[in-house]
């Protein structure tokens, strides 16, 4: 086996958490060969019931659990991580927009950010799941100027699973024919799933889905929106489907894309199809190696998708106004 990769996680008491430890130690993300170390950061007031999960983790026997432990300390927590997955925050109620967190939760990500600043790996990856994630993955990597701007993602792959398994549905196919199904934008109801340039069976999707009126008027809102018509459905917001596309979002990131498809998530923006430099926003990517990725570009932007973009970019641009005075240096 090789060495232990090193997973810090946030909120792991929580719903998302609980969904995802288990997968994330199971070997399932980073193959059988490749031992876990699992951190689990909770709030002091939880981490007795998390201590219940760790229990539950060692009779799973799993070999590829090399170690876990839990804390109530970033600093702790966050020594030496390899990955960082920063799902701990107040989720969403019902009525509420992402953004209505965004002064409960934004504090969160100055420590955060400054603790993976300190002590978390050089190549250290964060993924931000908790809401709003771009905005607070933005405060995170503020304070945070020794990672690389491009090692920050926030989370839309949420949001890729979404669209494709409703054009899926649509179209009558499996999920596994929809590709290149880009998010781009906020994870909020401005992000525009870039149904032009996704592909169903390599044929584009406007060739094989004639209702082109259904496309733009009921596929775009529907994914925006499914996060909140969950939370109302379920009482309570997505656990079980955010925890896979965080990991979805990882394995992706440790594994080439396969050719003529993309993973979504928000990045670090460096002007790429005139999305402002520094902004955290969401775009189609290429992962090229367990380490690299880059910005495809060659999407086609027409004039009604560039609109969408740059509702996004303002949007984006809005909530990190809000937040100007939790942002950190490394702006
Ligand atoms: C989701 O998209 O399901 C999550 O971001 C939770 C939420 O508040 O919508």
């Amino acid at each position: 086996m090789s060495r232990p990769v090193r997973v810090a996680v946030s909120g792991a008491n929580g719903n998302i958490g609980y969904a995802l430890i288990f997968r994330l130690a199971s070997g399932q993300i980073f193959g059988p060969q490749t031992p876990v170390s699992l951190r689990l950061l909770e709030i002091t007031p939880f981490l007795p019931n998390l201590q219940g999960t760790i229990m539950e983790l060692e009779d799973c026997a799993f070999p590829t659990l090399a170690d876990v432990q839990a804390s109530d300390k970033a600093e702790v927590a966050f020594a030496d991580a390899d990955w960082v997955i920063l799902v701990g925050g107040m989720p969403r109620k019902d009525g509420m927009s992402r953004a209505d967190l965004i002064r409960a939760n934004g504090p969160i990500f100055t420590g955060q950010g400054k603790a993976i600043n300190d002590v978390a790996s050089a190549d250290a990856r964060i993924l931000v799941v908790a809401n709003p994630c771009n905005t607070n993955a933005l405060i995170a990597k503020s304070h945070a100027p020794r990672i690389k701007p491009e090692n920050w993602f926030a989370m839309t792959r949420l949001d890729q699973n979404r669209a494709a398994s409703l054009l899926a549905a649509k179209a009558g196919v499996n999920v596994g024919q929809v590709t290149r199904m880009a998010i781009w934008g906020n994870h909020s109801d401005t992000q525009y799933p870039d149904y032009k340039n996704a592909r169903i069976g390599g044929k584009p999707v406007t060739e094989v889905i004639s209702d082109h009126a259904w496309l733009e008027e009921t596929f775009i809102p529907t994914v925006a929106k499914r996060g909140g018509a969950v939370i109302k459905a379920r009482g309570a917001s997505s656990a079980a489907s955010a925890a896979n596309a965080a990991l979805a979002h990882v394995h992706s990131m440790v594994n080439p894309t396969a050719a003529g498809d993309c993973v979504s998530a928000g990045i670090c923006s460096t002007g790429q199809y005139g999305i402002p430099a520094g902004l955290i926003y969401s775009m189609p990517l290429h992962v090229t190696d367990s380490k690299n990725y880059k910005v495809i570009d060659d999407f086609v932007v027409d004039e009604k998708a560039r609109q969408r973009i740059d509702a996004s970019v303002k949007e984006l641009t809005d909530e990190r106004d809000v937040v100007k005075d939790l942002l950190g240096p490394a702006i």
